[in-house]
């Protein structure tokens, strides 16, 4: 089969679309017939020895962790999926999963049937995004309706899931993104939008009871300001969460680190919430598999809206 591949760390002209074998099946998995994955800042990351890295093994490397396709071939063991169900999933994290690849061997229990209403593109770039927008908002920051709740990044793969995923718990939406973004996170849910590049966070917002941080650095630091007393931020990008946590105990706050998991019962709601109607995700863009690096490329400039998907 053809998956991307990377022989060493680097940039993006590391990646190459290579012959490999067709992973084999064992207990707990199934084999899935991949249609499409997602790109997230972790792959880029990792490929370039950062990330992830510490965790994958030894090069060479497939990366991805999510993905969205068809049940090829289930073990014995497995008796939710069978051949045909198409699925979808974030697998593994945060050690190597293999999904930039024709087949993944899926864990079965970390996978997701889709509904008809999920098409393969729009389900590849899905898990791992909601997933961390729905830890973060309801697993560490307890999000309750009501509550104030402040994304930093909103108009991001994360950002723009925790917006609606906050919206449709009953919270006050509040964002960060620069001012080309905001009617379309408006038309999410967002009330109140900031423009990071002409205002002055902390003069415009506080009392907030939550802040999810996709920016991560000097943006999260400077952000808790405007946290009420006893509010808590959850911060994404895991170079700079030691900061961001050091200059939160400075203040008497809870900044809370975060690595998504993955949880098929959790996609199940998600699916649903896609299903429903209530959820809908932003696809910037779509690449085949073997353009890799132009997604890369585009990640790594930091301006995507919603998310870029690789199809096969
Ligand atoms: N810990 C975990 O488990 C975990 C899981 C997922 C993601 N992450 C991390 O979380 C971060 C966000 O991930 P993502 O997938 O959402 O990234 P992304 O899709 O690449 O985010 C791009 C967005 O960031 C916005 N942005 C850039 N600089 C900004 C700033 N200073 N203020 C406000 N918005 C800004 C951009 O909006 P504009 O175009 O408007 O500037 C763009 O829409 C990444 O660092 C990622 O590695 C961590």
């Amino acid at each position: 089969m053809k998956a991307i591949q990377i022989r060493e760390f680097g940039d993006t002209n590391n990646l190459r679309l290579e012959d490999v074998p067709i992973p084999s099946l064992h207990a707990g998995e199934a084999l899935i017939r991949n249609q499409a994955c997602g790109v997230n800042p972790i792959d880029w990351k990792t490929c370039s020895g950062g990330g992830a890295a510490p965790f994958i093994g030894n090069l060479p490397f497939i990366p991805g962790w999510e993905f969205a396709g068809v049940v090829e071939q289930v073990a014995e063991d497995v008796t939710h999926l069978k051949a045909g169900d198409p699925v979808f999933g974030m697998i593994r994290f945060p050690d190597r999963a293999e999904c930039y690849a024709e087949y993944i061997a899926a864990p079965a229990a970390e996978i997701c049937k889709r509904p008809p209403s999920l098409d393969s593109v729009t389900a590849g770039g899905l898990a791992t995004a909601s997933l961390t927008a729905w830890q973060a908002l309801f697993d560490k920051g307890g999000l309750q309706a009501g509550q104030r709740v402040l994304i930093l990044g909103a108009a991001g793969g994360v950002g723009h899931l925790a917006v609606q995923l906050a919206k449709w718990a009953g919270a006050d939406v509040y964002g960060t993104a620069s001012g080309r973004n905001h009617s379309f996170l408006r038309s999410l849910g967002a009330g109140k939008l900031f423009d990071y590049q002409s205002t002055n966070l902390t003069d415009a917002v506080n009392n907030i009871d939550l802040i999810i941080d996709a920016v991560g650095g000097e943006t999260g630091i400077e952000a808790l300001a405007c946290l009420k007393p006893g509010g808590t931020m959850v911060t994404l990008p895991s170079v700079t969460k030691d900061a961001v946590i050091a200059a939160g105990e400075a203040l008497n706050l809870s900044v809370l680190p975060i690595r998504a998991e993955a949880n098929a019962q959790q996609l199940a709601e998600i699916a649903n919430l896609y299903d429903q109607g209530d959820l809908r995700i932003c696809l910037a863009k779509s690449y085949p598999l073997d353009q890799a690096a132009e997604a890369f490329r585009l990640s790594a400039e930091g301006h995507v809206r919603g998310k870029l998907v690789l199809t096969l």
